[in-house]
């Protein structure tokens, strides 16, 4: 959710922590902040409303090579200049960012304030500010009280304060699941982030070599000009080696592009090569996944497979169900992991969960994940973000290697997840005899196939451009698909609400004669997911009613489907291909859709309000 960048050392920290809340955007931008430790050891606080670009519309930058800079998300209190981090004591001795919820934030602020503290926000976040500041005025170093407040708060978050003074001094810690820090140093400089991008310029030094540390649950970096150190919450000191990270890791840059989504729309070809890369033997035709946790026995007693995700992931987790059901031969559930966790499944050590994730922050899917484990089921992650604590929670960990996705609509990260789901489910059924050797290599052979034929549907956006001019005036769009479609249909929808604002709701088919058809009348426009593939002509059924009631029908068809064209109003197409890629091809028509529909109705696509890319609170 929000964004934390922190430097110290001898260089003017102002840009170095400005670009960095700048590359961390994608994580909330209702508001930004940075506090710089001034010459005379003073706290320069700036802070906007709206995004990070405001700070530096004055031109008015503290000088200092110490700070902390903030981008909110806001959860407790409107987006306001009040609200926005950091936040400082009444005597301005230190800065504090936040990331994430204080839950028991009600009951600290109330004994704060009978004790005299005066609160200036709505937030949950100022209460750890006047909790340090109790520990430093009972006599408590800065460190001290840092980590009194950490042992005193509830709840999933990271937490960083700066010291004034002239010892420059930051600390963060991290409490739970919901708010990673990460931490980089490089020729008596350090930085600590809420993700990668922010170090871009420690990690980018010759000294370091991408070296990076991330916090754990229950630890805290302290940073001064004399290097890091690490310490748990009671004090003691803790040894942490240090990761090397890619440079792909790190690096966002639109590329030429307008936008990242585009970016990220026109990379899919290869992040579904690079999912499938080491993990298809396209010699034998099989697939292997060496990085699957379980042994060959372990899958021959797996009985059942559960798949979770939120958001573009859930849809993801949807398709997988279908895929495994059909070529693992197992039985499948997909369910939203924010409903998944609440509830109390039977689980078993035969039960294998798949969570999907893009960031493999998201705090639902997490906390889903830590359930399946105390429960004692297996647990494999599909998901971009290594070190990310999905993978660290899994029994194993099944990268997407989409490379970095900024867009907060995801869309490489999508196509990537259903490569590896497709590649999870033959892989099961190869292990558990459940698919023959024909079949697997059929499959396998289609699997080749994808970027080929995703790099078809985006070699010509004029399509896309010219249906989105037809279509842009809709208030209210219906998204149709049946079988392996239906989720797509949703995630259709999904990204359309996401980036455009516009109403779009999807249904399955199927259901439409049970409630949606009333809905339809000549100003609605029906997104139909009529590919050639197994239910193809039950769909046909459902546009044909459509049409029946004056409905205006897009269908996304299979090339050469002349007829289903001739009864539709447009018609977009995908390439003619095995059953198994249809979800991958279907998806992208939809997705250029949603991008050209927001892009004439000016909205801001990579950025889209209310939205965030990792949603680390519950
Ligand atoms: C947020 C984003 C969505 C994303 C969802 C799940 O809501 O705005 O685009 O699909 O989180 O994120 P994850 O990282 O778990 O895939």
């Amino acid at each position: 959710m929000c964004g934390i960048v922190g430097y110290v050392g001898e260089q003017e920290a102002w840009p170095i922590i400005f670009e960095g809340l700048r590359r961390l955007e994608y994580r909330g931008y209702d508001s930004a902040g940075i506090a710089i430790i001034g010459p005379q050891g003073d706290i320069q606080l700036r802070k906007t409303v709206g995004k990070v670009n405001g700070l530096d519309e004055s031109g008015d930058h503290p000088l200092g090579s110490v700070g902390l800079g903030h981008t909110r998300w806001a959860t407790h209190g409107r987006p306001s200049y009040a609200n926005a981090h950091p936040h400082t004591d009444c005597e301005q001795r230190i800065a504090v960012v936040h990331n994430g919820i204080v839950e028991n934030y009600l009951e600290l602020k109330r004994r704060l304030a009978d004790a005299g503290h005066v609160f200036e926000s709505e937030t949950d976040s100022e209460v750890l500010t006047h909790l340090v500041e109790e520990g430093m005025d009972r006599g408590l170093s800065f460190q001290e009280a840092f980590r009194r407040m950490g042992r005193m708060v509830k709840g999933s978050q990271a937490i960083s304060a700066v010291l004034q003074g002239d010892g420059a001094e930051i600390c963060a810690l991290r409490l739970g699941h919901a708010g990673g820090i990460v931490v980089a140093q490089a020729d008596g400089q350090a930085m600590i982030g809420s993700d990668l991008p922010a170090l871009l310029p420690l990690l980018q030094s010759e000294s370091n070599m991408g070296q990076v540390s991330f916090l754990d649950t229950g630890e805290m970096v302290v940073v001064t000009r004399d290097g890091v150190e690490y310490q748990d919450l009671e004090g003691n000191h803790i040894d942490k080696q240090p990761r090397m990270v890619s440079q792909e890791e790190v690096q966002v840059d639109k590329a030429g592009y307008r936008h990242f989504m585009l970016k990220e729309i026109m990379e899919q070809p290869q992040a579904v090569a690079s999912a499938m890369r080491e993990r298809v033997n396209f010699e034998t035709r099989r697939v292997d996944l060496p990085d699957f946790p379980l042994s060959s026995q372990e899958i021959a007693e797996l009985d059942r497979v559960i798949l979770i995700g939120c958001g573009t992931s859930l849809h993801a987790a949807q398709v997988g169900r279908h895929l495994v059901e059909r070529y693992g031969g197992l039985p499948a559930e997909a369910e939203s992991a924010s409903e998944f966790r609440y509830r109390d499944p039977y689980i078993s050590p035969r039960t294998l969960v798949v969570a999907i994730g893009q960031s493999g922050e998201t705090a639902d899917t997490v906390a889903a994940m830590q359930m399946v484990k105390d429960k004692g089921g297996r647990l494999v992650t599909i998901c971009n973000a290594e070190g990310s604590q999905a993978s660290r929670i899994a029994d194993g960990s099944l990268y997407m290697r989409a490379g970095i996705e900024i867009g907060v609509a995801s869309t490489k990260t999508f196509l990537a997840s259903l490569t590896i789901l497709n590649l999870l489910a033959i892989f099961l059924g190869q292990s558990r005899g459940f698919l023959d050797t024909a079949k697997s290599q059929e499959l396998v052979d289609g699997l080749a196939q994808a970027p080929r034929l995703i790099g078809e549907l985006l070699a010509d956006s004029a399509v896309y451009q010219h249906l989105a001019q037809e279509y842009v005036g809709t208030d209210y769009f219906l998204f149709l698909g049946r079988g392996v479609n239906a989720p797509i249909a949703s995630e259709g929808s999904l990204k359309l609400k996401e980036i455009s604002y516009v109403h779009a709701e999807a249904y399955p088919a199927g259901e439409m004669k049970h409630g949606p058809i009333a809905l339809i009348d000549n100003d609605m426009v029906t997104v139909a997911l009529a590919p050639k593939d197994s239910l193809y002509e039950k769909v046909v059924n459902n546009v044909r009613e459509v049409k029946a009631r004056d409905g205006r029908v897009l269908a996304v068809l299979t090339e050469g489907d002349t007829q289903l064209a001739a009864a539709v109003d447009h018609a977009l197409y995908i390439p003619e291909a095995p059953e198994h890629l249809i979800p991958l091809l279907t998806t992208v028509p939809l997705q250029m859709l949603a991008y050209h529909i927001a892009l004439l109705l000016d909205r801001d696509v990579d950025q889209p309000r209310n939205l965030a890319k990792s949603v680390t609170v519950e």
